[in-house]
């Protein structure tokens, strides 16, 4: 029997590597994407003829029954959010509705489908925010900084108490940061990995930042994606920490970057810039993920250093591409 399976947020970085890797699995695959004025498919582009792009939004209840009816999946992922944590202080309603609530309306959705259906929900390393204990697992308290991490929070406890109140098989992945070629040119990685390419190229002579001094537990995204599918196919649903166990700060990820246009001393090409700092900021984040690894048998494969050379080298092509 074919497998079927519904992504939302599929034209992210997330939803992209994980529709690769289901159709690797022969799984017929359904792309939720809010459709505006244009098509949002530069991640998904590759992917068109291989799935079902279905349209509708995470803040509107009925298009979510539509495309539970449309795909009739066994597994929902629900990887659809406003996922940039800075810009959730400028939209926080906004962000509490699809991060949030959005979450809810999935789960009420799938309710009322009321057919066996697997559901994960994305869950955050940023639900931690002031790390209560380093590293943090399953069983560490929560301490958002972020309406994000708020929102986030939510979503993670309502797909956990649906989970008891209602017997759905429903999972939490509480993933720590990682990121990939795809990853969304506003967040620090593909920032400085953009930047380093230009400054390569000639195209720019400065990257501008915030704070360098935080520090992140960044993987690689098809790694996580693969740990997301692992997740769904256990007998019994439970939620797992996703993570290398690695902490560096953006100074190391600057090193790292730099030295692939074999450039040690980065300060000359390497500004800040107020409005890149964060109103409460989370200064730290390095999870424990030790029960994915036994229960799940998952463990990162891509180096730190291997996936900061793909997204330099991803760039430079980009750019010499473009020009
Ligand atoms: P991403 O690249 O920003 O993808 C998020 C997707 O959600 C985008 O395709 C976006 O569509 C879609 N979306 C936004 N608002 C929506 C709405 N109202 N209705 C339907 N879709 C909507 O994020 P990602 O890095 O792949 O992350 C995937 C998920 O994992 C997110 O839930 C994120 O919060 C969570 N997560 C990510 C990380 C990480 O480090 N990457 C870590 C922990 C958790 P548009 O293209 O139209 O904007
Ligand atoms: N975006 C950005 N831009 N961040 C900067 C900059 C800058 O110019 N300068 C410094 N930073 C710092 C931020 O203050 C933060 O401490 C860190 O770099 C990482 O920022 P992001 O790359 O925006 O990621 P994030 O950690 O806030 O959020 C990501 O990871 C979460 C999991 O922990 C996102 O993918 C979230 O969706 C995800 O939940």
């Amino acid at each position: 029997m074919t497998k079927r399976a519904l992504i939302t947020g599929v034209n992210g970085m997330d939803g992209s590597h994980l529709a690769d890797l289901l159709l690797e699995k022969d799984y017929a695959v359904f792309g939720m994407e809010r459709r505006a004025s244009a098509k949002n498919r530069r991640n998904t582009a590759h992917l068109e003829g291989k799935i079902t792009f279905l349209s509708a939004d995470l803040t509107d209840q009925n298009s979510l029954m539509r495309c539970l009816k449309e795909a009739d999946p066994h597994e929902v992922y629900n990887l659809g959010a406003m996922s940039f944590v800075g810009e959730s202080w400028n939209t926080p309603e906004n962000t509490g509705d699809v991060n949030g609530l959005g979450c809810l309306r999935i789960l009420e959705a799938l309710r009322e489908y009321n057919r066996p259906v697997k559901f994960y929900q994305a869950s955050t390393s940023e639900m931690f925010g002031k790390m209560i204990e380093n590293p943090a697992s399953e069983s560490t308290p929560f301490y958002p900084r972020s309406p994000y991490g708020v929102a986030k929070l939510y979503a993670h406890w309502i797909t956990k108490n649906y989970r008891e109140s209602h017997d759905m098989f429903n999972v939490c992945g509480i993933l720590f940061n990682h990121e990939s070629e795809r990853r969304g040119i506003e967040f620090v990685t593909r920032k400085i990995t953009d930047g380093v390419a230009r400054i390569h190229l000639g195209l720019q002579d400065k990257i501008m930042l915030g704070n360098l001094e935080a520090k992140r537990d960044w993987g690689y995204a098809p790694d996580y994606v693969k740990a997301m599918w692992l997740t769904l196919q256990q007998d019994t649903p439970d939620d797992y920490v996703i993570a290398t166990g690695e902490t560096r700060s953006i100074r190391e990820f600057l090193d790292a970057a730099f030295d692939c246009i074999d450039i040690e001393d980065w300060s000359e090409y390497v500004g800040q810039d107020p409005r890149f700092f964060r109103p409460a900021e989370v200064d730290v984040l390095r999870g424990d993920s030790s029960k994915a690894r036994e229960v799940l048998g998952w463990k990162p494969e891509t180096s730190f250093d291997d996936m900061v050379h793909r997204m330099v080298e991803n760039d430079i092509t980009l750019l010499r591409g473009n020009r």
